[in-house]
């Protein structure tokens, strides 16, 4: 295979990472696109020459060898079973599913119908994550204790993260599980597994602290224990103004760091009239701005889909970190944390 041939699942903001890190790459071809709305203009924006409103059709064309996955979290599993079924390798987007056994029947129908599985986990690409494990490697840090993580913005532009049905649930599952599957990949749970949780999330409508009207819940901690000892503190909410704010935090015996993924950008600008973007999820481009330089590459996408790609026609299983086993553990700390947070105690995990 000279190139790969893909088709993608959806088109809106998740399709449209896809599409803008396959157009950068010249061993992919973009051969259809299926969704409910918006799929011609998806399809024109990116030369796609084939739509489909039902992507059962898409997936019956000989000519795509892998698809993405780029819906709401509560289709991932109908999708991804049916293009293993078809013979297309996956690409699927996080949360993996909406519950384990969802997450579980994906990884399964995948591995028995021959096909690859990949959990598109973005910050595990990240170039500025991917440089502090280059310290981390040389041991500049001493023994690593602590690790703090988070993604947070003002609130989702998907109706379907608003609900539990659609999206599993609220902040936790949908931003946490960012730092989630990070620090997983970072503390390496395959060897040192998590052995405990503890998560408190805000109840949903009347009991979220701004979004009243979201179904779910719009901010979430998570303590994460592994069994050598070492904790990792995650955080994903609504609640955050002024762009969408993504950290990591390392703390050793011999020091720390501290990357800013999303505000921290080189470029400052102070615009009295504004301008058309600024950062994701951010209100305002006037007064003082940090543009960001461009967020495919800095939060990870192009890289990850370039090494998805490579796996593909090389036939190379992925990493750990975005695999389909790690989008399984993700979903089973998540789902320890929600029953945390609804028993008020912390509880054991197996992942
Ligand atoms: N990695 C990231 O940083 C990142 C960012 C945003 C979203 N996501 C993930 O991507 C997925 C999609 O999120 P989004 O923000 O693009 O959602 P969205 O609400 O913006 O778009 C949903 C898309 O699904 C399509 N759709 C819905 N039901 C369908 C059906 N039955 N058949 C075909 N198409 C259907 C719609 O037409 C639309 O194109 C979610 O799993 C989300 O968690 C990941």
């Amino acid at each position: 295979m000279d190139k790969l041939r893909v088709g993608i699942v959806g088109s809106k903001f998740a399709a449209t990472l896809h599409a803008e890190c396959y157009r950068r790459n010249d061993k992919v071809q973009m051969v259809a696109a299926a969704a409910l709305d918006d799929v011609e203009e998806f399809a024109a924006r990116f030369g796609i020459r084939h739509t489909y409103a039902d992507y059962r059709q898409m997936l019956s064309r000989d000519d795509i060898d892998a698809v993405s996955v780029c819906l709401p979290n509560f289709l991932h599993r109908d999708v991804t079973l049916a293009a293993a079924r078809a013979k297309k390798h996956v690409i699927c987007e996080k949360a993996m599913a909406t519950t384990i056994a969802e997450a579980a029947e994906m990884l399964s129908a995948c591995a028995s119908e021959g096909v690859q599985l990949f959990y598109a986990e973005d910050w595990v690409f990240a170039p500025s994550l991917a440089r502090m494990e280059q310290i981390l490697a040389e041991g500049a840090l001493g023994e690593i204790l602590f690790v703090k993580a988070k993604e947070t913005h003002n609130g989702t532009h998907s109706p379907f993260a608003k609900k539990k049905s659609t999206c599993g649930g609220g902040a936790l599952i949908h931003l946490a599980v960012h730092p989630i599957g990070y620090v997983l990949h970072l503390l390496n749970v395959r060897e040192n597994p998590v052995t405990e949780v503890t998560g408190v999330v805000s109840g949903g409508f009347q009991h979220n602290l701004v979004h009243k009207d979201f179904e779910v819940e719009d901010w979430s901690v998570g303590l994460l224990t592994f069994a050598d000892g070492k904790r990792a503190l995650v955080e994903g909410n609504y609640i955050t103004v002024g762009g969408m704010d993504d950290r990591v935090e390392v703390y050793g015996s011999e020091g720390r760091i501290l990357v800013n993924l999303t505000l921290g950008s080189n470029i400052e600008a102070y615009c009295r009239r504004g301008y058309g973007y600024a950062v994701e999820k951010a209100d305002f481009t006037h007064g003082w701005t940090r543009p960001a330089v461009d967020e495919f590459h800095s939060l990870g996408y192009v890289s990850e889909i370039n090494y998805f790609v490579d796996c593909i026609l090389n036939g190379r299983q992925p990493k750990f970190g975005v695999s389909g086993a790690a989008g399984l553990a993700c979903m089973r700390v998540v789902d320890a944390l929600y029953r945390s947070a609804a028993e008020r105690r912390t509880v054991e995990v197996e992942c």
